[in-house]
């Protein structure tokens, strides 16, 4: 039996004629036409100024922090509900992050709890040097009360939205809301490189900061000058072929992953003791990945077991994100914590998502965990 996978690289016959155009054109380097044109193509479609191509969303986030002035002893106010990457970044600049717990209706950022965080940061003098906010599984955080309060205070702001490539809020792409915005074309993303980012900004300065430094910082001369250190972050012209072919197929790619979730949504959604991802009405998600909370008074199993359950089928699923305060490494950080994310984690699965998925997939998807969860312990009949 084929494993099904969580989230796998979905690609095309275009992928793959752009990415052979370009071996065969031998730009192998970190730099080419495909790098200029992902670049071009990326600033077009999400309508922003600038668009640099980096070897990863977690490179786009440490450049971000970087061009934002973020060093050594300074705080920076993050989500808890996030991959690794986020917080990890935040650390590579030697900053310190706190983090903010989500609010029910995305998931995101719950904005009063960072106004309660940002009041008590500046009545002890210690404001946040940025805030950086994750668009999670997919679905925008709730932007013009988080931007309206760092506006207020004077505080650069920044998105990541790796997980939310093509999310909108207000009508608005995810990634363009704050100052700079963070993707990933990490191989489980809506689209991918392999491996892949991108860092947008209406700044030209930033964006120019950010080119300098993904390319060893090396200054203008015929022999290797260097005046900062730098990194090696570009993405190679061969992965930003992939991601040309790929990117005209992003609408493509939302609206089966929101078919997917619509999907699971109507043939599970009158089990009892399940509850589907909420869609904030502020805008539309791309159900990146189709999560759901179980109810622990109904059903005994927890999300690990029902993940372990379901990979015996060859069936991946993964609970939620465990959130950053919960993390070993991260413990002791400071936390705004109103349960949520704690909760989330607690009660969290995301089901496999992929926009390859077929409909005999999807339906043994729900087959088997409707059964797992029936047999699993479901304490009150239907
Ligand atoms: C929220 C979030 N931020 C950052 C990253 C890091 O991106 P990358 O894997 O491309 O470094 C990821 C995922 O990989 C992510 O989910």
């Amino acid at each position: 039996m084929q494993r099904i996978y969580l989230s796998p690289p979905h690609m095309s016959p275009k992928d793959r004629e752009l990415l052979l155009e370009a071996f065969d054109s031998n730009w192998i380097a970190p730099l080419g036409p495909h790098v200029d044109g992902l670049e071009d193509e990326f600033a077009e479609k999400l309508g922003v100024s600038h668009a640099v191509a980096l070897s990863s969303g977690t490179a786009a986030l440490h450049l971000a922090l970087l061009v934002a002035g973020v060093g050594p002893g300074d705080v920076v106010i993050t989500s808890t509900l996030t991959f690794a990457a986020t917080a990890n970044a935040i650390r590579y600049v030697g900053a310190t992050p706190v983090f903010i717990d989500s609010e029910r209706q995305s998931w995101n950022m719950d904005p009063e709890l960072l106004e309660d965080e940002l009041r008590v940061s500046a009545k002890l003098g210690r404001l946040p040097k940025a805030v950086l906010v994750v668009d999670v599984c997919g679905q925008c955080a709730d932007w013009e009360p988080i931007l309206s309060l760092c506006r207020q205070y004077g505080i650069t702001v920044i998105e990541d939205a790796a997980e939310a490539l093509g999310a909108t809020y207000r009508g608005q792409q995810a990634g363009t809301l704050a100052d700079i915005g963070c993707f990933s074309f990490n191989g489980n993303k809506i689209i991918t490189t392999s491996g892949g980012g991108m860092l947008v900004t209406e700044n030209s300065e930033w964006a120019s900061q950010v080119r300098h430094l993904a390319c060893q910082a090396r200054d203008p001369a015929l022999h290797y000058e260097h005046s900062q250190i730098g990194y090696n972050y570009r993405l190679s012209n061969l992965l930003a072929a992939v991601g040309r072919g790929q990117l005209t197929l992003l609408d493509e790619r939302v609206a089966k992953r929101r078919a997917n979730f619509d999907c699971y949504r109507n043939t599970l959604g009158e089990l009892p003791g399940i509850e589907f991802m909420p869609e904030a009405t502020f805008g539309q998600s791309t159900r990146w990945l189709s999560c759901l909370l179980l109810d622990p008074q109904v059903h005994s199993v927890s999300p690990s077991e029902v993940c372990a359950a379901m990979l015996a089928e060859e069936i991946e699923l993964r609970p939620l994100w465990k959130p950053m305060h919960q993390q070993p490494v991260f413990i002791g950080c400071r936390v705004r914590n109103s349960g949520v994310a704690d909760d989330l984690f607690q009660r969290g699965l995301c089901l496999p998502s992929g926009s390859n998925m077929s409909d005999s997939q999807l339906a043994l998807v729900v087959d088997t965990l409707r059964s797992t969860l029936e047999s699993g312990g479901c304490r009150h009949a239907a």
